[in-house]
């Protein structure tokens, strides 16, 4: 049977278990274009986010581990470097994510921007899932360190660096996931 866009949307899970290739300049096209269709108050359009591929990913990994360890975070013991390292190596496409702030804007709460952020990844997290690609939403990598985000061109002063998202083929069958009863976080009010 063909899976419906509603099987795609009760399927989608995240992943660190990814390998290459990358989804193809076509298929990445229409996953970032559906990042676009997101809810968006006053059309803002505070969505940013840069594409991170192929050898840059080493780059990518030196640059945000060396800021990591300089703002001397003692979480980034060598083990969990070597470990981040060695995920990275196979992760064929890191896409940086970031909300722009707009500095004249007075009409819509900056709260409703980074919803609309998040709307606009979680597109893009659903369409990588329905063109047969996982992915992984991490705020690791350094995302709390200023100097990455500068690095990424996403500067501290303009933009607020909401993490990366690793994307890939799923590199091992996963099982499905429980997910839990909608009934428990759905009430209804009928205004008597
Ligand atoms: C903004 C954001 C940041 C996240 N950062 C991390 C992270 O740094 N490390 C982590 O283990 N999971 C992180 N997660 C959670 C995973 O991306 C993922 O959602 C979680 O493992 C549950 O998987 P699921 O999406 O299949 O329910 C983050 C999720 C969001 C929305």
């Amino acid at each position: 049977m063909t899976a419906t866009p509603i099987d795609a949307l009760l399927t989608r899970r995240s992943t660190k278990m990814l390998t290459g290739p990358a989804p193809s300049d076509a298929e990445l096209a229409q996953i970032l274009q559906a990042g676009m269709s997101a809810p968006d108050h006053g059309a803002m359009r505070p969505w940013r986010y840069v594409l991170i591929r192929g050898e840059a990913i080493g780059r990518l990994a030196d640059m945000a581990l060396d800021a990591v360890k300089r703002s001397g975070d003692t979480r980034m013991t060598p083990e969990k470097e070597k470990a981040t390292r060695e995920w990275l190596a196979q992760v064929p496409l890191v896409i940086a994510v970031a909300q722009k702030i707009d500095h004249d804007n007075t009409k819509i709460p900056e709260h409703e921007q980074l919803l609309a952020t998040g709307a606009s990844v979680m597109n893009l997290l659903n369409a990588i899932h329905m063109s047969g690609y996982a992915a992984f939403w991490s705020t690791g990598l350094g995302t709390y360190v200023e100097e990455v985000q500068d690095k990424l061109g996403l500067d501290a002063l303009d933009h607020r660096f909401l993490g990366f998202l690793a994307v890939g083929k799923l590199s091992m069958e996963l099982p499905p996931l429980q997910r839990p009863d909608y009934r428990q976080f759905v009430s209804e009010w009928n205004g008597l």
